[in-house]
């Protein structure tokens, strides 16, 4: 708590603004605001002691500009749902666009072109549920083949980066068709280290430098998949399923250039939070023999038959093992949005621009909602609990929730469980230590630090 000089000058200086917000229970804000809470902690840390200490709806204050954390499934629905047209998406869009382009709808404003963005999307069209049904089997092997090469290295390895390149060579397969040579890869980690060091630059942005390399990096990266996408047009495989593939069968009207950032801007997408999600499923399994036994038994079978999308919705222990790891752990934690004008919510008036952050972590583990919140149970999401808590519902939305949320979360989904019954049923993932790992924040989202681990052949 700030001293009483620190809280009088606060006062003296911004005490003003208060106004219209006297209702809403809070930390008390000294002369930085209450900003000092997020120095040295993770901002979802800080969010979700704030849901256990002030409940629902915490102001806070940043400087002297106040801004709430809400930690309230029905405020948090209708931020998100109901009354989403009147926020526009906390936006990284000064952050990524040099890594990411204009043809991303992550990007997009709410108010602009968001919605016609939205609907072309290739995750979302009528086809796309075929396309991902396509996928179990080339990305089981696109897995298999990694994890095959880990075994034979033998060594311990730190399993964030590692399973973040086996995500990056089968969202290749899925996209394209095939494995891209590693400079692909390194231009890839290259434009993502310039945006990371933009969303998390303290000082004004036409200050932060890009890494050397940068310009030539991206040219690079978004011209492989150019090549790639006028070699397919000029010679078409007959039967291919990978997704530049579908998109130029399916979508006639859309030009090259189009086409092919949408598979490219697929990385950037998804790469970062589904390699966090696989960390932290196979953590926590191996501090769980038991839960880990049943997994093995599972993606044994799984593995002994054709990869089909059936057969792997039968896998009811690999989606529940996949959707704990999303609850306890969810990758991305904590999502803003800002009123476009001055509004009424939870019974205050916010002015235009105020930030309001979201979390999941608090409701994620909210003890009056989930029985042992902070224990990894997979059983809890059978018999009934996916019904009970589906994706995108009060205390479980790790992809979000409402129009905007994950546009990729089935492709995720699908992904995930493949991935995990895969690695499962060819290895045994020996971490090294089932303490809690550090968490670290990269590209927006949760990075693992320093998961020693080694792959051992089953
Ligand atoms: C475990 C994996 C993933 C997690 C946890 C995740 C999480 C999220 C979350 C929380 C949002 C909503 C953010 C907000 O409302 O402010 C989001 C949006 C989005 N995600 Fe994912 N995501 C995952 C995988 C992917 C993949 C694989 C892709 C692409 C291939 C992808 C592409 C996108 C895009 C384009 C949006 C923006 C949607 C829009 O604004 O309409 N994500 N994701």
């Amino acid at each position: 708590m700030p001293n009483v000089l620190s809280r009088g000058i606060f006062n003296l200086f911004f005490g003003a603004r208060r106004k219209g917000l006297e209702s809403l229970p809070g930390p008390q804000p000294g002369i930085i605001g209450t900003a000092g809470d997020f120095l040295g902690s993770m901002p979802w840390n800080v969010c979700a002691r704030y849901g256990r200490e002030y409940g629902g709806v915490t102001l806070i204050w940043l400087g002297g500009t106040p801004a709430l954390v809400l930690n309230d499934p029905e405020l948090i629905a209708q931020v998100l749902d109901s009354r989403q047209t009147e926020f526009e998406k906390g936006s990284l869009r000064q952050e990524l666009t040099p890594t990411t382009t204009e043809h991303s709808i992550f990007i997009a404003e709410h108010r602009g072109d968001w919605a016609l963005k939205r609907q072309q999307d290739p995750f979302v069209q009528g086809w796309s549920p075929d396309w991902l049904a396509a996928q179990v089997a080339p990305m089981q092997a696109a897995v298999a083949r990694a994890v095959d090469a880990l075994i034979a290295k033998g060594e311990k390895v730190d399993l964030a980066p590692v399973l973040r390149r086996l995500t990056f060579d089968v969202f290749a397969v899925a996209g394209m068709g095939e494995t891209p040579p590693d400079s692909v890869y390194e231009d890839f980690m290259l434009l993502a280290k310039g945006a990371d060091a933009r969303i998390q630059a303290k000082i004004p942005l036409r200050f932060v430098s890009l890494p050397k390399g940068f310009e030539q990096a991206q040219e690079r990266f978004y011209r492989f998949f150019e090549e790639r996408l006028t070699a397919l047009r000029k010679s078409p495989k007959p039967g291919a399923v990978d997704l530049m593939s579908w998109m130029l069968r399916e979508m006639p009207g859309f030009d090259d250039a189009w086409l092919a950032r949408h598979v490219a801007l697929m990385f950037y997408g998804g790469v970062f939070s589904s390699s966090t999600s696989l960390v932290g499923a196979f953590h926590q399994l191996q501090k769980h023999p038991e839960a880990e036994a049943r997994l093995a038994a599972e993606a044994a079978d799984f593995a002994g038959g054709p990869p089909t999308l059936e057969r792997l919705n039968a896998a009811r222990w690999v989606e529940a093992v996949t959707l704990e790891a999303l609850r306890l752990l969810p990758a991305v934690r904590v999502f803003t949005r800002s009123p476009a004008a001055e509004m009424k919510l939870a019974g205050a008036t916010l002015p235009a621009g105020t930030t309001i952050m979201i979390s999941n972590q608090h409701l994620h583990r909210d003890p009056k909602h989930w029985t042992h919140p902070d224990s990894f149970e997979p059983t809890r999401w059978l018999d009934g609990g996916t019904a009970r808590d589906p994706i995108g519902s009060g205390h479980f939305f790790p992809f979000g929730r409402g129009p905007r949320m994950c546009v990729a979360t089935d492709f995720a989904m699908v992904f995930l469980r493949t991935a995990v019954a895969t690695i499962a049923a060819r290895a045994r993932v020996q971490v090294q230590s089932t303490e809690p790992f550090e968490e670290g924040f990269f590209f927006g989202v949760v990075l693992p630090k320093d998961v020693q681990t080694r792959f051992v052949a089953r």
